[in-house]
């Protein structure tokens, strides 16, 4: 007899010490989203494997894709040595399947399960990641693409993209027999600093991704940074990408000739691969010391050419046209503070006022507003449909990629001046002495988090919440 959920029960109630019961006997039809080791070819071949933590036994994990106002279903299962939970980044969730574990939900235990169930209300490119020790597992390799389609069909439409393609990048810290250098998981130094950074750059878990292209065809790229503590300075020599879409959301188009992505972020280009290809087209990055190397690059997939296209990029259907009551909105400050460098003196941790050595004791090097992660009270309480304005400034010698859960927020200003394109957006990059001033409409009811998108910093200090409703 096959098991169902029925018999399960029948099986719990009738027996005090029931058998084991095999554990993936749902009756339903959920899709399982299964977290586990797996080993990854990520060295160029001839170098080893790499052992990490995967969902779905791939990195990136499958992508998730549905169409905005669709619902996402998922029976996470956890057979990790680790507990876990599932974050579903940047979108406005119902605060119950938000993922944040320890906080919205208890974190799954080794063996255990957990039901994701929710809608995903505007269209756009997210991506999924573990919240639990996130320092670690993220950086192990849980995360994958969670695409939400636009509600009427856009590719195809004229100036549209006749195509498009995920592109996930990550950083990995190898060793040189291509395991993960886990001796460095939680250390301290790379806390304070810029965060722990890798030495590998992947484009969908490869060093040498080859993304297939039509010759004449107007291609969207989806790209996506789940590094943990790397920004992502790109180029696409040759292509002139136009910017349509930032952390999901549709955008005054533009040319962006450089992209740059902080942990977290997202940003969907456009670009007309010429006819004429007769190379490899090089995504290149900055590694930081204005040195671009060659992460990836599209090639001719063999495919008949088509027509060149030369009328203007259509841009996205814009979403979300709810006006920001500026007006009279809740001012808010979040001051970033502490890291090298940073002279953080004292700090507030477990309700108790602490002196440097007792918070480097504590595994605290950064603070928001005084406070070094403490999560007894949250930093802010927003009425339900309140505008929020919010100062982000950074009193720290480090960049921060500050997100908030369930919300999209209007970028208002940089350093002052006003942003010209006010994006909408879910994770911001925050330059030490550049503030920048942010609003949004609290208009999803819950407890959210609220925390820098270098893992490691979040893991230190940089970690509060906001309360809504
Ligand atoms: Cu993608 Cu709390 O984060
Ligand atoms: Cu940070």
């Amino acid at each position: 007899m096959p098991l169902t959920r029925r018999t399960l029960l029948a099986t719990a109630a009738s027996t005090l010490a029931a058998p084991a019961l095999p554990r993936f006997a749902w009756a339903d039809d959920t899709p399982i989203l299964r977290a586990a080791p797996a080993v990854a070819q990520i060295a160029p071949k001839g170098y080893g494997t790499t052992p990490i933590w995967s969902y779905g036994g791939m990195i990136p994990g499958p992508e998730v894709r549905v169409r905005a106002g669709e619902r996402v279903r998922r029976r996470f299962v956890n057979d990790l040595p680790q507990p876990s939970a599932v974050h579903w980044h940047g979108i406005r969730i119902t605060n119950a399947m938000d993922g944040a574990a320890g906080f919205t939900q208890d974190p799954v235990p080794p063996g255990g399960t957990f039901g994701y169930d929710f809608v995903a209300p505007d269209p756009g490119t997210y991506w999924y990641h573990a919240h639990a020790r996130s320092w670690e597992q993220v950086s192990r390799g849980l995360a994958g693409p969670l695409i939400v389609e636009e509600a009427e069909v856009w590719t195809g439409l004229e100036g549209a993209a006749t195509r498009e393609a995920t592109l996930m990048l990550a950083d990995w810290r190898l060793q040189e027999d291509a395991a993960l250098h886990e001796a460095s998981f939680g250390d301290l130094h790379d806390w304070s600093h810029a965060g722990r950074l890798g030495n590998t750059v992947t484009i969908n878990g490869s060093i040498d991704a080859a993304i297939p292209v039509r010759r004449g065809e107007r291609l969207r790229l989806r790209l996506i940074n789940s590094a943990t503590a790397r920004v992502m300075p790109l180029r696409l020599p040759g292509l002139s990408p136009v910017l349509i879409a930032l952390d999901g959301h549709p955008v005054a188009l533009r040319a962006a000739e450089e992209i740059v992505l902080a942990p977290a972020q997202r940003a969907d280009v456009v670009v007309d691969v010429s006819p004429e290809m007769d190379a490899p087209l090089p995504i290149l990055m900055d590694t930081g010391r204005d040195e671009w190397i060659e992460i990836g690059a599209l090639v001719d997939g063999g495919e008949t050419p088509l027509p060149p296209q030369d009328g203007p990029v259509r841009a996205l259907p814009m979403t979300m046209d709810h006006a920001l009551g500026l007006t009279a909105p809740q001012e808010e400050v979040l001051r970033m503070e502490g890291g090298a460098m940073g002279g953080l003196r004292r700090a507030h941790l477990g309700g108790v006022d602490r002196d440097f050595r007792e918070l480097v004791a504590a595994r605290r090097v950064w603070a928001f507003n005084g406070v070094a992660g403490d999560m007894d009270a949250p930093a802010f309480r927003a009425a339900l449909g309140r505008t929020v304005r919010m100062r982000l400034v950074n009193d720290t010698a480090w960049a921060h990629g500050i997100h908030l859960h369930g919300h999209h927020f209007e970028v208002l200003s940089r350093g002052g001046r006003p942003d010209p394109h006010r994006d909408r957006r879910d994770t911001v990059l925050v330059m030490p002495d550049e503030p920048v001033e942010i609003a949004f409409i609290a208009d999803n009811p819950g407890r959210w988090l609220l925390h820098c998108h270098m893992l490691g910093h979040q893991a230190s200090g940089m970690l509060t919440w906001f309360e809504v409703g």
